[in-house]
């Protein structure tokens, strides 16, 4: 089987999507190596319910960055665990390129908005104050540029008149939970090729 990294820096719930449909024998993967930046993120006590190997390793100094010798800790810790695609699930950091060509077309993100509108921090709260009236989520092979890869798959929600950033939020993160599991089945089953601009899905 295939076996997976998984990076995030909050809550994990798309971690837990993910664990769950692995456990459930619906996701043909193994999650080898769970990693966070966040010292108590929600991520540790997920992975410690799945028993999956998970961890915190410090950042560095940067803020929005991993510094060069955390990004190589990362990398090394990931290979070490014999992790082919490294999924994103809510890690606030920007992957540098030495990280990105050690795991070429084999980093994906999870971002809630239909991109490429939208990109950055509070993508939900960015689309209300907007006015758009559908919302979504995109799952994309991450590339240097923010928010910006190649996109596997987007899910699109409705905008209620009476929505908040809450509501709105967790209208996405359903359809994230169920869009992650898929776009990582496609990835295992080796049905996604990154052609240029765009990913090719084979049947
Ligand atoms: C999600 O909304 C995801 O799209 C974004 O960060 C959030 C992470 O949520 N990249 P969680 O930690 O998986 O619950």
């Amino acid at each position: 089987m295939k076996r997976i990294g998984v990076l995030g820096s909050g809550k994990g719930s798309n971690f837990g999507a993910l664990a769950e449909a692995a456990r459930e024998g619906k996701l043909p993967v193994k999650i080898a190596l769970a990693l966070t930046d966040v010292p108590g993120a929600g991520i540790l006590d997920l992975a410690a319910k799945y028993r999956i190997p998970a961890d915190y390793v410090p950042p560095g100094a940067f803020r929005t960055k991993l510094s060069p010798e955390a990004e190589r800790e990362y990398a090394r810790r990931l290979k070490e665990a014999g992790v082919e695609l490294v999924a994103l699930a809510g890690f606030m950091r920007m992957l540098k390129p030495p990280f990105l060509e050690a795991f070429p077309d084999a980093v994906m993100n999870i971002h809630p908005s239909l991109l490429p509108a939208f990109p950055g921090l509070e993508s939900w709260k960015q689309a209300l104050d907007y006015g758009v009236r559908f919302a979504g989520c995109t799952v994309h092979f991450v590339t240097p540029e923010m928010d910006a890869g190649p996109i596997i798959a987007q899910a699109v929600v409705p905008v209620l008149p009476h929505d908040t950033p809450y509501t709105l939020h967790a209208r996405i993160q359903a359809q994230e939970h169920k869009l992650y599991v898929e776009c990582v089945k496609l990835w295992a089953e080796g049905r996604l090729r990154v052609e240029g601009r765009t990913v090719a899905v084979s049947a």
